[in-house]
């Protein structure tokens, strides 16, 4: 029996999906032996072409009938938001049926809920195109990954901001301007505050720690820092440092924490995630007998979200299609219990940091900020003072690097020395890495 599914929402993500479903028709029909089909799509704008070959009698505006809807088994969300969207899925897996959705922010706050209303209605949830768009990272650590302990996750998870620090590179611009031209493209959303201030990626990391922990975590437990402070100057310090700065999340499951931040980091040249430029993704994984894993590809866009998604609609059609009893629990894990794990608090973080200081140009300068520094055991590595052009508040760029330290000793150093007399402007702190 062929499967019948509806859509709620033809944006860019719903229409990628349709049409991946309709072009590839014949090639999904021979993978899963049996049809997938558009039955409904549901939209407020549903006069608007978007250039996919479907039938208009499907399209209506209203959710409820795709719900009520007893002959379609799979729903597939992609409308955002945090409101509607709940609504709809809760009301959907309460008639019994599958759901598929890309909405990470729904899954970041309200993962739980939502988790267990899938198990409690013996239905599947698939949310593939939730985390990196067109990468299989979930199917990756839910399937693929299944018999490891995956310890350390380094993710670009967001292509937007990616995109701003590869030009800023590139062509030595400062933030602004990178974001105007990038909003101006349609590269960037206007204005792109989720993006750039680390919520989006930090939604997107919840995701991945909830699937390596086996319980659903609120994303406000995570720590984030946007990009927004990046300078060009950063920027060109870090390369003579031999380092890129990139905003990566990190996930890192030791003995007796978790990890899980986002902020922007200065990773070597040689990593490979150093070359992930423009809108690229990429993903590093470590698990405990698979050893090192990376995925790469593009994390938005209508073709590869739309494939991500279609392969969420697709796995559990066939589950449809062969009468199967229970389907993978959402997270992966048949019982999901509160980790013993806590995240760790960002105070708690030991790191290497690179700081910007701002400091007048005089004898005894730097002995005063060693000597702060020295008062909290940070220990510098190196230090570059380049010139003495002076900038219009009589400052020049200090710039050091330190060896491992603890985060809240360099957050009272750092406020120590801002308050010097002879610092002009707030010290750029970034965390380094080594791996
Ligand atoms: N806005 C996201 C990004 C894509 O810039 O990567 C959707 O998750």
């Amino acid at each position: 029996m062929p499967v019948n599914v509806g859509i709620i929402g033809f944006g860019t993500v719903g229409s990628g999906t349709a049409e991946v479903l309709i072009k590839n028709k014949e090639l999904i029909s021979k993978k899963i032996g049996d049809e997938i089909i558009i039955k409904k799509i549901a939209d407020l704008d549903i006069e608007t072409d978007r250039g996919v070959p479907i039938d208009k009698n499907i399209l209506t505006k209203d959710a409820n009938e795709i719900i009520d809807d007893p002959d379609i088994k799979i729903v597939v969300e992609l409308i955002g938001g945090t409101t509607k969207a709940k609504e709809f899925i809760l009301a959907a897996m309460e008639k019994g049926k599958h759901v598929v959705t890309a909405n990470k922010a729904l899954l970041a706050e309200y993962g739980k809920e939502i988790y267990e209303a899938a198990k409690k209605y013996g239905v599947g949830i698939g949310f593939e195109a939730a985390v990196a768009g067109g990468i299989p990272i979930i199917g990756a650590l839910k399937e693929g990954l299944s018999a490891n302990r995956i310890h350390t996750v380094f993710g670009i998870l967001n292509g937007t901001s990616n995109y701003i620090l590869t030009k800023m590179k590139e062509k030595g611009l400062p933030y602004k301007d990178v974001v105007d031209e990038a909003v101006r493209l349609g590269i960037a959303e206007d204005p792109p505050t989720l993006d750039v201030d680390g919520t989006d990626a930090a939604h997107k990391l919840a995701i991945i720690v909830s699937l390596i922990s086996g319980y659903p975590i609120d994303y406000k437990e995570i720590y984030k820092e946007g990009i927004t402070h990046i300078t060009p100057d950063d920027i060109r310090f870090a390369d003579e440092f031999g380092y890129v700065i990139k905003l990566l999340a990190i996930a890192k499951q030791k003995e007796d924490h978790i990890e899980a931040r986002v902020h922007p980091t200065m990773i070597p040249k040689e990593n490979m995630l150093a070359n992930v430029n423009e809108v690229f993704n990429a993903i590093y994984v470590e698990g405990d007998f698979v050893g090192p894993n990376l995925y790469y590809g593009l994390g938005a866009g209508r073709r590869p979200t739309g494939s991500a998604v279609a392969a969420d609609i697709i796995n559990l059609a066939r589950h449809i299609i062969n009468g199967e009893k229970g389907v993978i629990p959402p997270l992966g894990f048949s019982k999901e219990e509160k980790s013993s794990l806590a995240i760790q608090p960002i105070e708690e973080l030991k790191s290497r940091y690179y700081f910007r200081v701002s400091a007048v140009d005089r004898p005894g300068v730097l002995s005063l900020i060693s000597g702060i520094l020295g008062k909290y055991k940070i220990s510098i590595e190196s230090v570059i003072q380049k010139g003495r052009k002076k900038r219009e508040d009589d400052s020049v760029p200090i710039v050091m690097l330190t060896h491992e330290a603890l985060e809240k000793d360099v957050r009272k150093a750092i406020s120590e020395i801002d308050m010097l007399d002879v610092v002009k402007d707030k010290t750029v702190v970034i965390r380094v890495i080594n791996e």
